[in-house]
């Protein structure tokens, strides 16, 4: 029975690029997709980026612009990745949209007129400087336990007490270094513990979707019965705070001027927002999709730290506001890298991009990841050396090797033609009951366990191919006798169908690569469908070259070179004043003023800050500086200083230094003495030459 689905990604912040967490989550919702739509299923999937919030408003104020041309930018890069990736999102759109603000209020409204909207005053600190209230992580102070200073709102780093904001000692605004005063505010409250809420939700996270299958995993399941309590305990739910006072980059809400909703309330009816405008594009009835009597299976692919708004608070939104409610959530684990754990907001490690401008091959990456993920909420690790490994020996040296070995054959002496001993029909049902299993396996997300079973055919064809040794055949095949020309043609286009039927099977993972076996080598003039696994072909076209190793060295320069943490010195070691030199000498240093538009610690550094400069290039640096001992990252935000500008871009481990910013500093004792940003005078733009 031909199913519709409307599947989705989660929205990722549009503050900052993708990172492979990001790209890895797509690989897996899209191999997910193309296998259903390969069983002839129709699949909506759509993705947006998530625009609103106190970060995204103040990352585009701290750059001079407006969040609008923030979200713009890094909407402008989306592109690339998915395509080169080979993401088929059928539509990508924003949260920041008219469908958006329309959905938003309507389904406020509802839960509005069903009772479960409440206003409460609340009190919470503000900074009186900047003039808005603060959300957590942007307080800071020392901790009330252990006495660590500059610890965050909500918990110590150093101690891991978890409090209150209003528990640090001597807090401030990291905006603005004020002290923040505490305010009182009405906000919007949506009672998620109304017995409507917590009974709707005991039934929908233990229940089914229309196929008979669980909606949440076991881990998932046990993490909402914490929160929704086993049913003889009491459920353990607050009520959800869903406003935030102006100033704030959001939607308005109905009826309260100054109010709007906060993200996480039209976050997620972002995905409703993405199909609507997807099904105006193509002529979809919308209504229809999510009408509560619907048969469109709404499935969601999310990472385990967002589970709580996708288990709860987005069933309840809908349910509450009289919409169909979600069918599937599939969560993934995270992705590590070497094991190490990546910043949510920034990544390391491995940048998509490079990894693309680097000419490596995505399919390398869907495969590598696909091979390493279940359908468990389990993490996963990149490692280099097993990526190369299992690129080059299994996907290269065990699958595409076997068209190569036995195309050869068939397009020398028999001009393209197969032939198959008289029990092909067997041949046939061997490959169909393969490729359904792999179709099964790839639907219950077991991608690991296609890619071992993929594998262990791809042996046994070669065993096979090896044992029969037809390049013997092929030696003496002027003098052969027919049987003897039979057995060559047979042994290789048994091998040729055992290839088409795993590029089938292969062929929601890589599906350029499958794309290319499908009309290059087999003439067909679509793309695999899991019912071709089973048709035996009976002509394959000269072989082409299908798919390059991986160079170990390639795996070099994605990573960072393992470099010393520090920056580069700041000033010359000992006083003396240095050699003579010319004017020549001095002109080859190009010294730019540079616009400081972010400014954040690094993550395992002690020394470094990083910053982000505008030198009027039209694209922004990224530059280490070895001043953390001396200033706060709010401190620099906006401020000019100076750029070596031309200064051989440098490899650290936390990213790549594009230059380096000047400072004055005693070469000993910089903590006792300081170190002192450069600051052109006011009136300097970026980018002006400083001589
Ligand atoms: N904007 C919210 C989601 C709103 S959904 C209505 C958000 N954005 S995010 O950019 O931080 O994350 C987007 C997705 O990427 C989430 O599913 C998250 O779990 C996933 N990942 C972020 N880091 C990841 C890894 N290191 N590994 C795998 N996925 C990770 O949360
Ligand atoms: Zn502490």
């Amino acid at each position: 029975m031909p199913r519709t689905l409307f599947v989705t990604t989660a929205l990722p912040y549009a503050n900052g690029s993708f990172h492979i967490g990001h790209i890895m989550e797509y690989i897996q919702a899209d191999i997910w997709v193309r296998a259903m739509r390969m069983a002839g299923h129709t699949v909506h999937f759509v993705g947006a980026d998530d625009t609103h919030g106190a970060p995204i408003m103040l990352k585009a104020e701290a750059e001079g612009i407006t969040p609008q041309q923030l979200v713009a930018r890094i909407a402008a890069e989306r592109p690339q990745y998915l395509q080169g990736f080979h993401i088929a999102f059928d539509h990508w759109h924003s949260t920041d949209s008219p469908e958006n603000v329309e959905l938003s209020q309507d389904i406020y409204r509802k839960l509005r007129a069903a009772n479960l909207i409440e206003t409460r005053e609340i009190e919470q600190f503000f900074d009186p400087v900047k003039g808005m209230f603060l959300p957590d992580r942007y307080i800071k102070g020392e901790c009330p336990k252990c006495h660590a200073k500059d610890q965050y709102g909500d918990s110590c780093e150093v101690c891991g007490a978890v409090y209150a904001p209003t528990d640090l000692i001597d807090p401030y605004s990291t905006l603005t270094k004020a002290r923040p005063v505490l305010k009182k505010s009405d906000h919007f409250f949506f009672k998620l513990s109304d017995p409507r809420c917590v009974e709707f939700l005991q039934g929908w996270t233990t229940g089914e979707n229309g196929q008979g299958a669980k909606r949440l995993q076991a881990e998932v399941l046990a993490k909402t019965r914490e929160w929704l309590g086993n049913g003889d305990e009491q459920a353990n739910l607050g009520d959800w705070d869903i406003s935030r006072d102006a100033p704030y980059f959001g939607i308005e809400i109905p009826d309260a001027p100054g109010k709007y909703f906060y993200v996480w309330l039209d976050a997620p009816i972002g995905y409703l927002a993405s199909l609507k405008a997807y099904c105006a594009k193509i002529n979809l009835d919308f209504d229809a999709l999510i009408d509560p009597e619907s048969e469109t299976e709404q499935v969601h692919f999310i990472g385990k730290d967002i589970v709580y708004f996708h288990a709860l608070f987005w069933p309840a939104t809908l349910k509450f506001s009289g919409r169909k409610v979600p069918d599937q959530l599939n969560v993934h684990g995270f992705i590590t890298v070497s094991g190490e754990k990546m910043s949510k907001s920034r990544g390391t490690g491995i940048s998509p991009l490079r990894y693309l401008e680097l000419g490596m091959n995505a399919e390398w990456m869907r495969y590598y990841i696909a091979a390493k993920l279940n359908a468990r909420v389990e993490d996963i690790d990149f490692n280099p050396d097993d990526f190369v490994a299992r690129v080059n020996s299994d996907l290269v040296g065990k699958y595409v090797n076997i068209a190569s070995r036995a195309a050869n054959f068939i397009s020398k002496y028999f001009e393209g033609a197969l032939g198959y001993p008289g029990d092909a029909a067997k041949l046939s049902e061997r490959w169909q009951a393969a490729a359904n299993a792999i179709q099964a396996d790839i639907e219950a997300r077991e991608f690991g366990r296609a890619i071992r079973e993929i594998m262990a055919h791809a042996d046994q064809i070669n065993q096979a191919f090896d044992a029969a040794q037809p390049w013997l055949i092929a030696k003496t095949l002027a003098q052969a006798d027919a049987a003897q020309r039979d057995a060559l043609q047979h042994i290789c286009s048994s091998a040729l169908a055992g290839f088409k039927a795993l590029s089938v099977m292969l062929a929601p993972i890589l599906p350029a690569l499958s794309e290319r076996v499908a009309t290059e080598l087999f003439g067909l003039n679509r793309s695999f469908v899991w019912s071709d696994a089973g048709v035996l072909p009976t002509r394959i076209n000269a072989f082409k070259h299908l798919m390059q190793r991986v160079e170990p060295t390639m795996l070099d320069a994605l990573f960072d070179s393992p470099a010393p943490e520090e920056a580069p010195a700041l000033v010359p070691g000992g006083e003396p004043i240095a050699d003579i030199i010319t004017i020549d000498d001095f002109v080859k240093i190009d010294l730019r003023v540079a616009r400081i538009v972010n400014c954040e610690h690094v993550e395992g550094s002690t020394k470094l800050l990083r910053l982000t400069l505008d030198v009027g290039e039209g694209r922004h640096r990224n530059v280490f500086s070895g001043i953390k001992s001396a200033y706060e990252p709010s401190q620099l935000i906006g401020r000019l200083t100076a750029l070596v500008a031309n200064l051989a871009p440098r490899k650290m481990k936390f990213g790549v230094s594009e230059g380096m910013v000047l400072a004055a500093s005693h070469a000993d004792d910089k903590t006792d003495t300081g170190i002192y940003l450069l600051d052109p005078a006011s009136g300097a733009q970026p980018g002006m030459r400083i001589r």
